[in-house]
């Protein structure tokens, strides 16, 4: 299991890879806009702020999201594509 931190002041603790970001966010019934779970439509934009090496791989699908927002290379994710994966911790912060 690794360690989630989702900022500002919203989530810290142990998640699996089996769990995203935006999973862990509706769980705690934090508002957060979404619709396609699968990194097309865009709307659950987050930044990285640490632990990126701890993330899965970004999917063709998510890329071209993240390039049409203009949110390429720029430590961003979308919320329902990003799970943490072994056992590092990972800080993130909501962007919309
Ligand atoms: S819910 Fe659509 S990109 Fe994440």
């Amino acid at each position: 299991m690794g360690r989630l931190v989702i900022r500002p002041h919203i989530f810290e603790g142990e998640v699996g890879p089996d769990k995203s970001v935006l999973q862990v966010l509706l769980d705690l019934h934090v508002p957060q806009h979404f619709s396609c779970r699968r990194g097309l439509c865009g709307q659950d934009l987050i930044r990285v702020l640490s632990g990126w090496e701890h993330l899965n791989p970004i999917g063709e699908v998510e890329a071209g999201t993240l390039t049409l927002l203009l949110a390429w290379g720029k430590s961003m994710r979308m919320a329902c594509c990003t799970r943490v994966v072994g056992s590092g911790e990972v800080v993130v912060e909501i962007v919309k």
